[in-house]
């Protein structure tokens, strides 16, 4: 028995006739609501003009703040849009003033985008990479974090649910570990905010970036940043342009006075509109119950793949959500995909160089992932299951 009124998400959501989603975790579908938000604003742009149809819309626009700032309970002046979760990230860590020899504390599990700016940072700026262990369960050992501090750690960069599995790392435990030790803690929840409750107060991180198409189910294109006023003055920004700066005289700017700006003045503002709007729809249902529901479904597809002959489930973590990753021990990764998609059902895979440290540490070399949202069903899950027992 499901919580929500599954029928009319599903109205809302027409693809759902045609197709199982289960690539949530690569792009969620976007409700009725959130589309039409996007295609009015571009009929709007093609009628009376791009800057005229800004101006016109320019509630729905700002109204990205305020609804970003109630889904993550942070204050509207502390929100970015973004172009991604990647750029995000990359805008905020570039502009924390690392010194050669400052150091980093990081997981396996980090997000590949990330951790590649790291090793860049590492190149370009001397900085030194720590990891932190994980434990018995595959996440983040928090205890293990007081030990590996030294007077120049300066950030921990961890991901919330990394890509690749279900892993839940323990968001709030770390957050208290970064106070403790006074550091600067950055979570990428690109594949959290939308799945479960994410708040940046109880977690306690400084800086946190999402993305619009995962499970927010807004459009693609479109990302968040989230800068806490604390740690604000400490960055800058890696570049400005006229929305990030006021041009004040001749020779001299000042900064915009919050997270604007990490923003660019261009940008897709049929897009912003979109993820205003997906917020509000995600609010409207709430994050909790999005949660419940996704655990039931989660549950229900982990428990009926491990007990498949050949077919190994993988994820990591005392508390798993709603990424479902496994093997199968005669079909690759890709293959399964590939089925699936014979069957209009929609899953992917994750490869070597999407979570090259985790997967070379665990020793797999592909993993087929399959990503439930709140939309989708038990019944859908029992077909899925059908298939993945005849490979
Ligand atoms: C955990 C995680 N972080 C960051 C990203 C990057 O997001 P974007 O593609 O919006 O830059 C992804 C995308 O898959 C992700 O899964």
């Amino acid at each position: 028995m499901s919580i929500l009124d599954i029928t009319a998400l599903r109205a809302d959501t027409p693809a759902c006739h045609n197709i199982i989603h289960f690539n949530n975790a690569g792009a969620s579908l976007m409700p009725a609501p959130v589309y039409e938000a996007v295609l009015s604003h571009l009929a709007l742009e093609q009628e009376i003009g791009g800057y005229e149809a800004a101006a016109h819309a320019q509630d729905k626009f700002d109204s990205l703040y305020t609804n970003l700032a109630g889904l993550l309970n942070a204050a509207p002046s502390e929100i970015a849009f973004i172009e991604n979760a990647s750029r995000a990230w990359h805008m905020a860590v570039y502009g924390i003033d690392f010194k050669p020899g400052d150091r980093v504390l990081t997981h396996i599990s980090e997000y590949a985008s990330n951790y590649l700016a790291l090793l860049q940072l590492k190149k370009n700026k001397g900085i030194e990479i720590d990891f932190i262990p994980s434990d018995s369960t595959g996440q983040i050992d928090v205890d293990a974090i007081t030990p590996l501090i030294t007077p120049r750690t300066k950030l921990i960069a961890v991901t919330h649910v990394p890509s690749q599995g279900g892993l839940v790392n323990p968001a709030a435990e770390i957050g208290q570990a970064a106070k403790t030790h006074n550091l600067i803690y950055v979570l990428d929840a690109c594949q959290s905010v939308g799945q479960m409750p994410v708040d940046v107060q109880s977690i306690g991180c400084d800086i946190l970036m999402g993305t619009g198409r995962k499970f927010l189910r807004g459009p693609r294109g479109t990302g968040f940043l989230y800068v806490s006023r604390r740690v604000l003055e400490q960055i800058e920004p890696p570049f400005i342009d006229l929305q990030a700066a006021n041009w004040t005289a001749d020779h001299d700017y000042t900064l915009q006075p919050n997270a604007r700006r990490f923003e660019t003045w261009e940008r897709h503002i049929a897009g912003q509109i979109g993820l205003a709007r997906a917020a509000e729809y995600a609010l409207g249902i709430g994050l909790g119950t999005i949660k419940l529901q996704i655990d039931q479904l989660s549950q229900l597809m982990r428990a009926e793949l491990a007990a498949l002959n050949g077919v190994k489930v993988h994820d990591l973590g005392s508390n798993p959500c709603g990424i479902i990753t496994f093997t199968h021990n005669k079909i690759a990764a890709t293959d399964i995909v590939k089925t699936m998609n014979h069957h209009h059902i929609n899953i992917s895979s994750v490869q070597l160089k999407n979570a090259r440290l985790d997967l070379d540490m665990r020793n797999i070399p592909a993993l087929a992932r399959a990503s439930v949202h709140y939309y989708n069903t038990e019944d859908e899950v029992r077909q899925f299951i059908d298939i993945v027992k005849k490979l």
